[in-house]
């Protein structure tokens, strides 16, 4: 039936023929069957009474029955009424024949009755009813990941209980990129795989690989299997730290303290274990920078061990690098630090020139000096502000980058202050700002300014007349604030006339002190006052003065007595005043007149009575000079009354004056001619004895004196005569007018 089953008709004839020939054949030997494995009971394997021209009616009479050899299974029955055979257990070819190429069951065919034994045998086919299967259902690789490609990793074989093409005939692997299949067959023409590296692995990228490997047999439909592939990839030390940055940009202040940190560097290495360890250091640095930075190996952190100072660098550049465990692969990076400045230096300043001292007629803006200043902090904590105490006329002008130029703002007077002490500040911009002062000293130089001055408006001397010639009436001073010969002063008189003679006929003055003399004695009956102009100069140049008025006043001695103007003096013309008889008390008789060329007290007039005929019968008014009766007059007073008066000023000490006044007491002008035998006094006879005294003894000296003269005068005549008469013999008349005009 299996082959009555093929339904392709060629196919069944060439069977049919293979068939007889097998059959004759087995006529003689052994009919042989095939069935595939795992048919159902019942299934019809062949017709075996046919096969072998037995009578399928006397089957079951001769009892036709299958025996298998030994106790073995009977996989087969005989229907004995069709005389097929039939199913009759489950064949499995793998439990009979496991993988031998053929699976034969022997049977044997008894009939009894003639008893007859066939063999036939049962050729199992076998079916593709197994899959492959692994072992296990992980395949399990360590693979480093430093593994060439090429590399190639045995694959366990899968198992297929299978046969022939039912057996494993090929494997596929799952599609991924590091690994192919490669699909080998052995001496026994088992498959099996190779697991070869396509692409290299990366442990740092992918830890473990899964692939899933498939093992397909040949059986129609195919069966298959699959077993995981697990590969783990071990590291190798492929990996170079890599730095998180590959520069590092820091800004530090300058002046941080010890042991600030930086900054830290990080690297980190994608192996494991000691190749992943990463260990940090300094690549070339200068000697100077390394005792600024020390680097911890192990964490990276770099911190300060110095003093850092911007204005001496202000930028570092620090090479570092990272060695993984072995120290085979390093990798760099950069710290850029950039120093923050800190305002740690003072601004400095610096006088570049000063022209000192200074003129006090420098005009305003005048430049005195040039003020340099410096910082050496940069941006605004060397910013610069330079400033100027108030109270000074000088400011600051800004010139050029850092330079100032002091310059005066008003007018200087060396008189008034002569030196300045200007203190300049400079404060920059930091914060906290910083600041320094410097103070310069400058002198003003003097120029001839200030004119002398005296010390009063105007002087007064007074003089007391009658003075000795040379002594000083008064002194004048004037001063002049200018500095040494600019400030010397001169004093001299300026010419002019006074009373149509020039000053220096009255004064001079010394040239130094300022003290006034007088050159001759002053009467002040005659000038009373007059006014000099008194120049002070001083020695600059060009020289500046002034000018000062002295008045000078004579003062009064009493110097001159009075002056009796009546009755006159002269003795000749005595008067005589007429008294009448009648007169009363206090009838004015008389008055004395005089006068005093003197001033005030000095010609302030008194009248006294010095000397009286009768004492008590006429007085004098003291101021007015008055003579008046101080009774009536009575028969029994002499007629004539002589009265001496005597006029006295009021100086000290006094001068007086006298006179005499004749009184007749008459009312009788008749009476008057004896008057002149009164008025011959005992006195004014004297007086002219004196007189003709004189005049006699003056008289005689003159004479006397002719006398000397002429005689003098005759001796050269005769003398010069004799003399010329020996040398020329002329010219005598020429030598006596000379010898004359000699005399
Ligand atoms: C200038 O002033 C400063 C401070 O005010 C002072 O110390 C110094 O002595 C003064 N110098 C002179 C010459 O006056
Ligand atoms: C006096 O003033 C003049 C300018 O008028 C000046 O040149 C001179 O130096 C001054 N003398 C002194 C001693 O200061
Ligand atoms: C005296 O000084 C005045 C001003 O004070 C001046 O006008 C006058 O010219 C001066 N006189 C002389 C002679 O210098």
């Amino acid at each position: 039936s299996y082959l009555s089953n093929s339904k392709d008709p060629v196919s069944r004839i060439m069977f049919c023929l293979l068939f007889f020939v097998l059959t004759a054949h087995i006529a003689y030997g052994e009919v042989s069957y095939s069935v595939p494995e795992e048919m159902k009971r019942g299934s019809v394997i062949g017709n075996i009474a046919k096969d072998l021209g037995l009578d399928v009616n006397r089957l079951s009479s001769r009892k036709a029955r299958i025996d298998t050899e030994g106790n073995r299974k009977r996989y087969c029955d005989i229907n004995l009424n069709t005389g097929e055979l039939i199913v009759a257990e489950r064949i499995d070819r793998e439990e009979i024949s496991g993988k031998k190429a053929s699976c034969v069951i022997k049977n044997e065919f008894v009939l009894e009755n003639p008893l007859e034994l066939h063999h036939f045998i049962l050729n199992i086919e076998d079916i593709n009813d197994n899959s492959p299967q692994f072992k296990e259902s992980v395949i399990k690789f360590e693979i480093r990941e430093s593994a060439g490609k090429g590399s190639s990793y045995l694959l366990e074989d899968a198992y297929d209980a299978d046969i022939g093409r039912n057996a494993v005939q090929s494997y596929t692997l799952q599609n991924n990129e590091h690994f192919i299949l490669n699909v080998l067959t052995r001496a026994n023409g088992r498959k099996y795989g190779q697991l070869v590296l396509n692409k290299e692995l990366d442990r740092e990228q992918q830890k473990e690989v899964t692939l899933i490997l498939t093992a397909v047999d040949g059986g129609t439909p195919p069966r298959s299997g699959t077993v995981a592939i697990h590969v783990t990839v071990l590291d190798a030390n492929d990996n170079a730290p890599v730095f998180s940055q590959t520069v590092y940009k820091v800004s530090l202040p300058e002046n941080s303290p010890l042991d600030t940190v930086v900054v830290t560097v990080s690297a980190t290495d994608a192996d494991e274990g000691q190749n992943g360890e990463v260990t940090y250091a300094f690549g070339h640095l200068p000697q100077k920078v390394q005792q600024l930075f020390f680097i911890n190996l192990v964490s990276g952190e770099i911190k300060l061990t110095g003093l850092i100072d911007y204005e001496i660098e202000s930028t570092f550049e620090l090479p570092i690098q990272a060695k993984d465990g072995q120290g085979l692969a390093t990798s760099h990076c950069t710290v850029i630090i950039d120093v923050i400045d800190a305002n740690d230096n003072t601004p400095i300043i610096v006088v570049s020139s000063l022209n000192s001292p200074v003129p006090e007629n420098a005009l305003p803006g005048t430049e005195v000096g040039i003020i340099n200043v410096q910082d050496r902090d940069s941006d605004n904590n060397g910013q610069v502000r330079c400033s100027i105490q108030q109270n000074v006329p000088f400011k600051l002008v800004p010139s050029i980058k850092n330079y100032y130029s002091l310059v005066t703002t008003g007018e200087l007077d060396r008189e008034l202050l002569s030196d300045y002490n200007i203190t300049i500040t400079a404060t920059d911009e930091g914060s906290p700002p910083l600041s320094s002062t410097k103070n310069i000293h400058l002198t003003v130089a003097d120029v001839n300014d200030n004119p002398p001055v005296f010390q009063e408006q105007s002087y007064r001397a007074h003089v007391q007349e009658n003075n000795k010639p040379g002594s000083s009436i008064c002194s004048v001073s004037a001063t002049d604030p200018d500095w040494r010969q600019n400030g010397t002063v001169v004093y001299s008189l300026l010419s002019s006339d006074v009373n149509g003679a020039p000053v220096s006929s009255f004064l001079s003055i010394n040239g130094d002190t300022g003290v006034i003399h007088a050159v001759r004695s002053f009467d002040y009956e005659q000038l009373k006052s007059f006014k000099v102009l008194v120049l002070a100069r001083d020695n600059g140049s060009p020289p500046l003065s002034s000018n000062v008025t002295v008045s000078v006043f004579i003062t009064d001695e009493n110097d001159n007595s009075p002056q009796i103007l009546y009755p006159s003096p002269e003795g000749n013309s005595f008067m005589t005043e007429m008294v009448p008889k009648a007169a009363q008390a206090r009838s004015l008789v008389s008055k004395v007149i005089a006068v005093d060329s003197d001033s005030g007290q000095n010609a302030w007039l008194s009248y006294h009575i010095i000397k009286a005929t009768d004492p008590g019968l006429f007085t004098i008014g003291v101021h007015s000079g008055e003579i008046r009766t101080q009774r009536d007059i009575s028969e029994s007073d002499s007629m004539k009354q002589n009265l001496i008066v005597s006029v006295r000023d009021n100086g000290q000490p006094s001068l007086s004056a006298t006179c005499a006044l004749y009184l007749l007491i008459s009312d009788n002008l008749a009476e008057v001619p004896e008057l002149k035998d009164m008025s011959r006094d005992e006195s004014s006879s004297k007086l002219t004895f004196y007189l003709i005294i004189a005049l006699v003894s003056v008289s005689t000296f003159f004479l006397t004196f002719i006398i000397i003269i002429l005689a003098i005068y005759i001796y050269i005549y005769i003398y010069s005569y004799s003399f010329f008469k020996d040398v020329s013999g002329g010219g005598l008349l020429e030598i006596t007018a000379k010898s004359v005009s000699f005399y």
